[in-house]
């Protein structure tokens, strides 16, 4: 129970603000650990355990898929988020719930944007198109009640039918054009009142055809410096444009760390998203399952590394509830054996609550 001492000692240390921020932290681990983690299910009616789950505090948003998507959508959406107020566990902010609504081929909800960020980049006007198809993914997305997109994409593709741009992904090969797309889509975005997402940090532009972290690791090998210019540039923009969440990406890149890839680096995720580009808002993980991660154990002690290297939310997208319930109870158990550092990642609680607070159910 040392860990107990240290952070009553440490509340004894913290200013105003801090304490402030401090009641914001639910006391219980479990509700805690449960808002990193978001889950998934299977089919169109979710199974009872994951209503079970939410009314425990356990469940921190849920990701939806083409197999989730049917008439009464709407109607399970609203089942989530009134389990969720009527628990014991209620933070007083709602669920995230979320889907990739990229535009084009991408698009898990019936509606828009029917432009993929491809032809957004090559429009007369790209700002235009792209602040267009950010309201058109924000409309489809409330008339599912979801609140965040996995939107946009701020990768710059290198050559025609790289693994980007093979999906019309990418809204282009130069960061220029991917900075100003992206920015306009994460204003539009954000002031429609729908959480944005940035993605795949620092960058699945280089990918080629066949490197998909889904399915497989895969390294980059850009130098620093061409990462920086070219991939991280559009981060500039973003975070200007006060981007919600960036999410990470699963690719490995020697540049800067040659063992871990982008979202199990402290290097990338701390050192450079942080510490060298300023963002303040909320980290998220691509899919936890990915075969990017063959390499680093079963899908718990995938969430844990990616929770130690400074990862806020970890997404849980196998479409089974066991695995958001593992990743759960693994941070719960490294709080409380002291391998989960309890400051930074109530750090990230706050920084997620703070996010929430800020969609409507
Ligand atoms: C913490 O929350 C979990 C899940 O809701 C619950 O099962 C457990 O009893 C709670 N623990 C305490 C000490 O209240
Ligand atoms: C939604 O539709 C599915 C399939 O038609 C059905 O099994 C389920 O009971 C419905 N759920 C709700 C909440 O209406
Ligand atoms: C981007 O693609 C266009 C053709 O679509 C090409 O002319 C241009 O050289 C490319 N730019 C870069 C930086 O690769
Ligand atoms: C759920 O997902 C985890 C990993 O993602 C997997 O190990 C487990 O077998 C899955 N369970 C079912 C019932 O599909």
């Amino acid at each position: 129970m040392r860990w107990t001492t240290t952070s009553q000692l440490a509340h004894l240390c913290l200013g105003l603000a801090d304490v402030t921020r401090a009641h914001t932290i639910p006391s219980n681990q479990t509700v805690q650990a449960g808002h990193h983690v978001i889950f998934s299910y299977p089919g169109l009616q979710p199974p009872d355990h994951l209503f079970d789950l939410i009314k425990q505090g356990k469940v921190g948003g849920i990701i939806l898929f083409g197999e989730n998507v049917g008439a009464n959508l709407s109607t399970v959406v609203g089942e989530f988020q009134d389990a969720y107020k009527k628990s014991p566990a209620y933070a007083g902010v709602p669920l995230i719930i979320t889907t990739d609504q990229e535009g084009g081929k991408i698009r898990r909800l019936p509606g828009g944007p029917e432009m993929s960020a491809k032809q957004v980049g090559q429009s007369s006007n790209p700002k235009h198109a792209a602040n267009q198809a950010a309201k058109d993914a924000a409309s489809a997305l409330s008339d599912y009640q979801l609140n965040t997109n996995l939107a946009p994409v701020l990768d710059v593709y290198r050559q025609p039918g790289d693994f980007m741009d093979s999906y019309d992904r990418s809204f282009g090969n130069t960061s220029a054009l991917v900075g100003t797309c992206a920015s306009a889509f994460i204003t539009a975005q954000q002031d429609a009142g729908v959480i944005a997402t940035a993605k795949h940090f620092p960058g699945l532009g280089a990918a080629s055809t066949n490197e998909n972290t889904d399915e497989k690791p895969v390294v980059i090998d850009q130098t620093l410096g061409q990462l920086r210019s070219v991939d991280e540039e559009p981060y500039h923009e973003a975070i200007a444009a006060e981007i919600d969440m960036v999410m990470t990406s699963w690719a490995i890149y020697p540049a800067l760390d040659s063992k871990y890839p982008s979202g199990l680096s402290k290097k990338w995720v701390q050192g450079e998203l942080r510490e060298r580009l300023g963002f303040r808002g909320v980290t998220i993980t691509d899919a936890i399952e990915a075969g990017a991660l063959e390499n680093f154990g079963n899908d718990a002690e995938r969430g844990l590394l990616a929770a130690q290297a400074g990862m806020d939310v970890l997404l849980a997208s196998a479409r089974n509830v066991t695995q958001g319930e593992a990743i759960v109870d693994a941070l719960v158990s490294a709080l409380q054996e002291g391998s989960l550092p309890t400051e930074p990642f109530s750090e990230a609680t706050d920084r997620i609550l703070a996010l929430r607070r800020r969609i409507s159910a």
